[in-house]
């Protein structure tokens, strides 16, 4: 059985086609069509231009997506596509995309959470993988700790109450002169700073909330950051970008690793996934290794092509939902919100 997975949420137009073998789930072919040269001109993506690119796009990549799995549309037996959350435009194309082909074709129709598709692209890296089990998703939109009860009951059980840790990379690493999105450059330049003792120096507040919940506040850390970033700029001086890194990725990554035991205790989980864009991050993906590894926690990762926005992870998720029997119809809307 193969699923045709569609991803239009934010600035990736993604296709792929994933075959279940005997309950495994088989990437055949995975296409990702980027934006982000289009919208680092404006240091961010701008909602009106990705409904367009995306547009112009998706069928492209849909059909590319079948080539190169060296299938037909008459091989497919459910489209599976992103109907929330994200820019509602972007996600407006996918989704009547989606209805049109499956309508046209006569096939089924499953509708994806974009973030409970994040953590689906485990089960690509583990076929072992099977729920209950805790799921944190750290992303440009999302830094959130899921009760997975069943692959398609989804218990948010902490998070951010203001910004995503993805959003704070980027921007801080904005204000230090990278590109947009910088996180990775931001994970390569912390790697080197760590190697000094300078960032030390930088003093942060932590994102992790007072108490014992899995809550984080990074908007906090934004601000602190930028006010250094932006004195030491108008005293015409210039920020040490490697040692800043350094000092923001050990601000956000060891609030994680400092909420992650309550997460941990409050689900009694033995499973663990991290995935989100963010799951990326060599930092992060060390600590909460360590974390789980102390904690007698399984951890599974994505591989970091798996880990952001992908129209494998998509299907993964649309095969869960399909298994369950939950179907769209020519009725499925798009939506910006959870
Ligand atoms: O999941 P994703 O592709 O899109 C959303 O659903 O938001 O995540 C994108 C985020 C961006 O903020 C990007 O800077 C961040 O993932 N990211 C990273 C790394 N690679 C991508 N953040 C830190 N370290 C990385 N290596
Ligand atoms: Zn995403």
């Amino acid at each position: 059985m193969i699923i045709l997975g569609i991803e239009s949420s934010c600035d990736e137009t993604s296709a792929a086609a994933v075959e279940d073998v005997g309950g495994k789930m088989l990437v055949r072919s995975n296409v990702v069509a980027s934006q982000v040269p289009t919208h680092r001109l404006y240091g961010g993506v701008v909602p009106e231009i990705a409904g367009r690119a995306h547009i112009e796009a998706v069928s492209r990549v849909t059909y590319e997506a079948l080539d190169s799995a060296g299938i037909a549309l008459s091989d497919v037996d459910a489209i599976a596509v992103t109907s929330h959350p994200g820019l509602i435009g972007a996600l407006l194309v996918g989704v009547n995309f989606a209805k049109s082909l499956a309508y046209a074709n006569g096939l089924p129709l499953v509708a994806v959470n974009h973030v409970h598709a994040h953590t689906a692209a485990a089960y690509l890296a583990s076929w072992q993988l099977r729920a209950p089990f805790l799921s944190l998703v750290v992303s440009g939109g999302h830094t959130s700790f899921y009760f997975v009860k069943n692959p398609t009951e989804y218990v948010e059980i902490g998070g951010t109450r203001d910004d995503a840790a993805g959003e704070a990379f980027d921007k801080l690493g904005r204000v230090l002169g990278m590109p947009y999105p910088a996180g990775a450059e931001m994970d390569k330049l912390a790697t080197e700073g760590f190697m000094r003792n300078d960032w030390k120096s930088i003093s942060l507040p932590s994102p992790a909330i007072h108490g014992d919940e899995p809550t984080f506040s990074f908007s906090g850390l934004k601000t602190a950051a930028l006010n250094l970033i932006n004195s030491e700029k108008q005293r015409g001086e210039e920020p040490d970008r490697t040692a800043y890194a350094a000092a923001i990725t050990h601000a956000i990554v060891s609030a994680v690793a400092k909420k992650l035991p309550y997460a941990i205790a409050a689900t009694g989980c033995r499973d663990m996934v991290l995935a989100g864009g963010v799951a990326a991050n060599s930092h992060l993906r060390r600590a909460v290794a360590e974390v789980c590894e102390k904690h007698g926690v399984r951890l599974t990762v994505p591989p970091v092509s798996l880990c952001g926005d992908n129209a494998a992870m998509v299907a993964a998720q649309g095969f869960c939902e399909y298994r369950a029997g939950n179907f769209a119809d020519t009725h499925l809307n798009a939506s910006a919100l959870d």
